[in-house]
């Protein structure tokens, strides 16, 4: 049986523990209660295997643990929300820190544009995204509803499908 650790990580607010409740549990979350940091594991099939993830829901805000947290991570979910640009921008720190602390250009990641939904209140093209995720070795790039559970399983699910090809 394979266990793989998956670490999500972004700026405080973007979405990540309502993700994360999403695709562990199915359950919307509306409330905002931020994250010290929580871990879950799932049980799921992966290309007719059953994979387990163990999956580590971070803070945004408080990163004191960070560097222990992204050396037990074989893979990490980026997150930002389709509304702040600022929250893209935080995440380019995070993936150079990533790979200098695993010492791999090719580290399993994907870039995730959460509140999908709020597309009145978008401040990141889909195209600027792309250009960032293309500039990062061409890792995915999806955009999520965690509020509508769109593209959930497909972000972890992806993750792990580079995980297992690594
Ligand atoms: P920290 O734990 O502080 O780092 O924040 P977080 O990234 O875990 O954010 P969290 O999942 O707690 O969500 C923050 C707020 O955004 C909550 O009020 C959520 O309801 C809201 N939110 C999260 N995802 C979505 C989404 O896809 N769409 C919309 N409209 N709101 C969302
Ligand atoms: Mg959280």
């Amino acid at each position: 049986q394979r266990e793989y650790h998956i670490v999500v990580l972004g700026s405080g607010g973007v979405g990540k523990s309502c993700l994360t409740a999403q695709f562990v549990q199915n359950v919307w979350i509306e409330s905002y209660d931020p994250t010290i940091e929580d871990s879950y594991r799932k049980a799921i099939m992966v290309d007719g295997r059953q994979v387990i993830l163990e999956i580590l829901d971070t803070a945004g805000t408080e990163q004191f643990s960070e560097e222990l947290y992204m050396k037990t991570g074989q893979g990490f979910l980026l997150v930002f929300s389709i509304t702040s640009m600022t929250s893209l921008h935080e995440l380019a720190e995070l993936r150079d820190q990533i790979i200098r602390i695993k010492d791999d250009m090719r580290v399993p990641i994907v870039l995730v544009g959460n509140k999908s939904d709020l597309e009145e209140d978008r401040a990141v093209s889909r195209a600027r995204a792309f250009a960032v995720s293309q500039s990062w070795g061409g890792c995915p790039y999806y955009e999520t509803s965690a509020r509508r559970r769109a593209n959930v399983d497909e972000v972890f699910t992806d993750l792990c499908r580079q995980i297992i090809l690594k």
